[in-house]
């Protein structure tokens, strides 16, 4: 699926060609508080120190659990969440620095794709209005002719049929709706596409079918896509890189089949766990590990590395005073383009440093409950 380009200016030494550069992006909220004064008292750190790279023509594709700041690294991407810190340079321009106009012109070559079709496409429009609405917006839709012409080549292009331009969101199924969304993005002729958790609002038999569509379209159309999915399956089959986010952080990235047969980080190797294998003899000599607890508030995350008070690894030195930055790590399996963030990756690969049962650690909730007292999560059990 990835596409080389000699001619761009940002070509790395591999020879691969950067669209997306994210540079220690940080997209922070304010929490605020007050009945006469609205004050600040905090700040959700959503995305907080990220470095992503995006390669034209590749799927990069990001997990990580709930709340752990996936959408909002995607939008921030697309300039939709303003980032708080860092910069995004989309094809050589750093688009934080585009204002008015030149934003507006730029905006066409990246879309996104939501989750949810129906809450995304306006119900009282027409498919055809829908289409037109961003067309406009960016002046493609001057010649009649012309764009009567690309209605029906996006019909055709998503796999629907000419005569729904004149139906409503709620004729349609899920999929259908996807579809709508997809040709949505595609009708400004975007360079990215960003599809935040695309199927998972759609049946498992349709899935497959959608999945297939972003596929072909990025082979026809040279798109590049990033891909937010909690579904480690979806992410698997669509992506030529993965990376696994954790408490706004990226915490390991690789080759997409690379990071499954060879997960480096302890966050990693308890979601790839978590996967059922449909061998009953693999599935019950494999390794499990389940985690203790709920990801600790955004608002207050943990000192040192994010992921220590749940590791079932740590140590008692560096992982909770120093927050460990994504390095390649000489382990067997790994490639160059394999980074992990975690201070003992090459002694956990080793099984130098073996598992431990996790000790329900005391995090101060922030604002989003409490981790310790009668809610508290049950202890961590490691089997292995
Ligand atoms: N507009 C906002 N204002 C305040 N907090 C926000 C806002 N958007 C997101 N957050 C918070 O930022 C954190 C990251 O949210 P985000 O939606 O990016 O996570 P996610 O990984 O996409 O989760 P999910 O898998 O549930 O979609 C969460 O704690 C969320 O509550
Ligand atoms: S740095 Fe320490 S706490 Fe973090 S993942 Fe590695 S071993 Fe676990
Ligand atoms: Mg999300």
């Amino acid at each position: 699926m990835t596409q080389t380009s000699e001619s761009s200016s940002d070509a790395t030494s591999d020879g691969t060609d950067v669209l997306v550069e994210a540079s220690d992006l940080e997209v922070y909220f304010p929490i605020k508080s007050g009945i006469i004064f609205d004050r600040t008292v905090g700040h959700v750190r959503a995305v907080d120190g990220v470095d992503l790279t995006i390669h034209r023509g590749e799927t990069y594709g990001l997990v990580g659990e709930s709340g752990c700041g996936k959408s909002t690294l995607g939008k921030a991407i697309l300039n939709l969440e303003p980032p708080t810190a860092g910069s995004v340079v989309f094809d050589g321009t750093d688009i934080a620095s585009l204002k008015g106009e030149d934003l507006r012109r730029e905006r066409k070559r990246f879309q996104m794709v939501f989750q949810d079709p129906m809450s995304s496409l306006d119900p009282r429009q027409t498919v055809e209005n829908l289409l037109l609405e961003g067309m406009r917006a960016h002046g493609l839709d001057t010649d009649k002719d012309a764009t009567r012409a690309r209605l029906r080549e996006l019909m055709s292009s998503v796999g629907l049929p000419v005569a729904a331009l004149s139906k409503y969101p709620h004729e349609f199924s899920g999929g259908q709706r996807q579809r709508i969304g997809i040709a949505r993005a595609l009708s400004v002729g975007p360079d990215l596409i960003v599809a935040d958790e695309p199927v998972s609002a759609l049946d498992v038999s349709i899935q497959a079918q959608v999945i297939n569509l972003l596929q072909d379209l990025q082979d026809e159309l040279g798109l590049t896509y990033l891909v937010v999915a909690h579904d480690l399956a979806v992410v698997r089959h669509i992506s030529d890189r993965i990376g696994v986010m954790y408490l706004g952080g990226l915490v390991e990235e690789s080759d997409g089949a690379e990071l499954y047969d060879v997960p480096l980080h302890p966050y990693t190797r308890a979601l790839m766990s978590a996967v059922p294998v449909p061998d009953p003899q693999v599935e019950d000599s494999r390794e499990q590990i389940l985690l203790t607890g709920d990801l600790p508030s955004p608002a207050n995350p943990p000192s040192g590395c994010r992921f220590h008070t749940r590791c079932p690894w740590k140590q008692e030195t560096l992982c909770d005073t120093e927050r460990p930055q994504l390095r390649v790590v000489e382990v067997d399996g790994a490639s160059a383009s394999h980074r992990v963030a975690c201070h003992y990756a090459e002694q956990v690969a080793s099984g130098e440093i073996q598992p431990h049962q996790v000790e329900a650690v005391s995090v101060e909730s922030g604002f989003t409950g409490p981790v310790d007292g009668p809610d508290a999560p049950p202890e961590a059990y490691v089997g292995v």
